[in-house]
């Protein structure tokens, strides 16, 4: 009895079907293939970059634009290389976020995260290619400050009269080896417990190991300091953690920080090393170069110790810097 009633519904949907399959114009329209549209705009993993990079209008800044695309290019290239999970992406914002917290008036931690990962070097470098015997270059650090005391030739710059006392003389030349008379020399290093003076306010006197001097007529400038010694980038931060996680060492070799200029040349910024550091290998920020590296020798003669006020025998290095014109 209840069988009726369906055969009859299958039978009712029969001439429906029929009635449908008699409309051809009908079928023809759903099958009709939508217009074609311009999918550049876009994003696809495929065209990643040039969907990013066809973004900027007309009135880009042709520089900056230079500069975007080529980060996003490589960016992009990174990712795909790489592919970072949401998790390990999201640990970079942050981590990212963390190095801006940890700046203020006496810490660059993203210039330091720079540094460690050598882009503060090369950049550098490639601003700098010496061509005729100049003086190399190398990173400033965070360290240098622009109103130290000036002294005149010959004077003590370590004021808390630590460390293995060490005489500094030198001429600044051109690249002809003529004297540049009047250049300025700023001076800065780390004492002898290696830290520089701004990191150590009330422990250190103001202004401790670092001077700025001025060179006499025949380019000669001279000073006495400290045998300077290794010691650690500010490690405490998200740089830190970086350094911890890659088992990477946080030492830079032992140095002494120049930065000369004159009128007419280039404003050079470097470091002399001392040719015994076990660190001279392995910097924290890679700022090594061969060139940079001096010969401290060992001075006995007590005269001479008398007429400049250091104990004899005393370490001294002779350090010529020759400046590229501007
Ligand atoms: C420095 O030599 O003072 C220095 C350079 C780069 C990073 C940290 C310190
Ligand atoms: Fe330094």
């Amino acid at each position: 009895m209840m069988a009726k009633p369906v055969t009859k519904k299958i039978s009712a949907r029969k001439p429906a079907a029929k009635a449908s399959a008699k409309k051809p114009t009908a079928k023809k329209k759903a099958v009709k293939k939508p217009a074609k549209r311009d999918m550049s705009y876009y994003f696809t993993v495929k065209d990643s970059v040039k969907v990013v990079q066809s973004r900027s209008g007309k009135r880009a800044d042709k520089r900056t634009k230079f500069l975007v695309d080529t980060l996003v290019k490589h960016m992009h290239a990174f990712v795909k290389e790489a592919r970072p999970t949401m998790d390990e992406w999201m640990y970079g914002i942050n981590y990212l976020t963390r190095v801006g917290h940890m700046c203020n008036d006496w810490r660059q931690e993203f210039i330091l995260l720079s540094d460690v990962l050598g882009i503060s070097m090369l950049v550098e470098t490639l601003n700098h290619e010496k061509m005729s015997g100049e003086t190399e270059s190398t990173v400033l650090g965070p360290f240098y400050i622009p109103d130290a005391p000036a002294y005149e030739n010959g004077a003590n710059i370590c004021l808390d009269g630590k460390g293995e006392p060490v005489w500094v003389q030198g001429r600044v030349l051109n690249a002809k080896g003529k004297p540049i008379a009047g250049a300025k020399i700023e001076v800065w290093q780390a004492n002898e417990d290696g830290f520089y003076d701004v990191q150590q306010k009330g422990i250190q006197p103001d202004m401790n190991l670092r001077g700025v001097f001025t060179a006499d007529k025949d380019g000669h400038y001279s000073f006495r300091s400290a045998y300077p010694r290794h010691y650690p980038i500010p490690h405490d931060g998200p740089v830190g953690d970086m350094l911890t996680a890659l088992d990477r060492n946080p030492n830079r070799p032992a140095h002494l920080h120049f930065m000369v200029s004159a009128p007419g040349y280039e404003k050079l910024i470097t470091h002399i090393f001392t040719p015994d550091c076990p660190w001279l290998k392995d910097d924290a920020v890679f700022g090594v170069k061969e060139s940079l590296i001096a010969d401290f020798t060992t001075v006995d003669d007590a005269k001479r110790a008398a007429g400049i006020g250091l104990p004899n025998p005393f370490r001294m290095v002779e350090w010529n810097v020759v400046l590229s014109k501007a």
